[in-house]
């Protein structure tokens, strides 16, 4: 509600008041009629008290106005309260609430592609009957290296540079791969032993469309009597066609390990193209899913496994690879880089 300006300063520095009355709510409402009209201390009062100071003519003017301008704040304080009392969106003494707020959006998440992947093989390697284990990610020299038959300074630790995170003897690194929890599976209590081990690695690795410097891994080791290659191909080729599609068609090729003997690498056909060639698989048709071989017997001495009677074998393989070729992420780096558009996108709010 608006008032014209009296020329009384007295008066007219209430005239903002008058036309704020409309915002107030129920608790600010009753304090401005008191802080306005209120007989002791209301500023309308307080301003009509200057009136003895006037001459006879001004008094009445100024008497005039003064009483225009109160009836003006009681029919404002009436409209606003009345105003009040029928909305039904905000509650009286408020405390805070107001039920006229838009609602938040509501965010569905997704889990990870790395962690679907890695759920998807844990669960079929359950059903061979595989037990899941983990190990810590800052792990010893001897374990990331020595007890898996890496030699001092072989040239196959050039390929696992990492981060020391102590000196001296036998350092505590970040470990660049799951094998070592094949050891501290082995050390914690006599064979056989079937288990799969997910986790984290790193390593010095570039940071570009198929490398991260920090990946997840799942190891795999099987130790009984009488395990042979044989079985090993048997077991991952059934993993590869669970996995991908039952007529998946795989293939293994010679590898080198220094902590497994014979090793292989496990291809399978390339999941976007089915073998006739393109920029993901460069052109070749497979692709590369795992590391794998017979565990070397020097590793199971140094576990104080008895070589001559228990045999088997172990695979590593990288998750976030495997959910690149599984839900078509052209790019590693969406996956580690912590992309949430990429979440949105699984958890289908935005298309693939
Ligand atoms: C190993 O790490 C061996 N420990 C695997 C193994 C275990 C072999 C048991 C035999 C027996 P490799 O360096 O190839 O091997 O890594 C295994 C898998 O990790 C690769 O096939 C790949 O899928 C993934 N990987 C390796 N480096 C990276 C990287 N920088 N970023 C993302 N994934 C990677």
């Amino acid at each position: 509600m608006s008032f014209p300006a009296t020329g009384y300063p007295q008066l007219d520095v209430l005239l903002p008041r008058l036309e704020a009355i409309a915002a107030l709510d129920a608790k600010g409402l009753q304090g401005e009629r008191i802080a306005v009209l209120g007989r002791k201390q209301g500023a309308l009062t307080f301003a009509l008290r200057s009136l003895p100071t006037f001459t006879p003519d001004e008094r009445k003017r100024f008497g005039a106005l003064a009483n225009r301008l109160k009836e003006a704040f009681e029919a404002a304080f009436a409209a606003r309260e009345a105003e009040l009392a029928g909305s039904t969106d905000v509650p009286a003494a408020g405390g805070g609430l107001d039920l006229s707020m838009p609602g938040r959006g509501r965010w569905i998440g997704a889990l990870h592609p790395v962690t679907r992947v890695i759920d998807e093989i844990v669960a079929i390697f359950r059903e061979l009957g595989f037990v899941v284990a983990v190990g810590p990610e800052a792990e010893t020299e001897w374990l990331n290296f020595g007890a898996l038959n890496f030699p001092p300074d072989h040239p196959a630790m050039d390929m696992h540079d990492t981060l020391y995170l102590t000196e001296g003897g036998n350092r505590i690194l970040l470990r660049t791969h799951t094998s070592p929890v094949q050891i501290r599976v082995m050390q914690a209590g006599p064979p056989p032993y079937r288990v799969v081990i997910p986790g984290m690695v790193y390593r010095n690795d570039p940071w570009d469309a198929s490398h991260a410097p920090a990946f997840a891994q799942i190891e795999g080791l099987a130790i009984d009597e009488g395990i042979g290659f044989v079985d090993l191909k048997a077991t991952l080729t059934h993993f590869a066609r669970r996995f991908f599609a039952p007529d998946t068609k795989v293939r293994f090729r010679p590898s080198y390990f220094p902590f497994t003997e014979p090793s292989a690498e496990l291809d399978v056909e390339c999941q976007i193209c089915h073998g006739s060639g393109c920029p993901a698989c460069k052109h070749t048709g497979w692709m590369e899913l795992l590391g794998c071989g017979m565990v070397h017997p020097k590793v199971l001495e140094h576990c104080g496994v008895d070589a001559e009677r228990y045999t088997g074998w172990a695979f590593g393989l990288g998750p976030g690879r495997t959910a690149q070729q599984r839900f078509d992420i052209p790019d590693i780096r969406l996956e580690y880089g912590g992309d949430m558009r990429l979440l949105r996108q699984l958890a289908g709010q935005e298309p693939l």
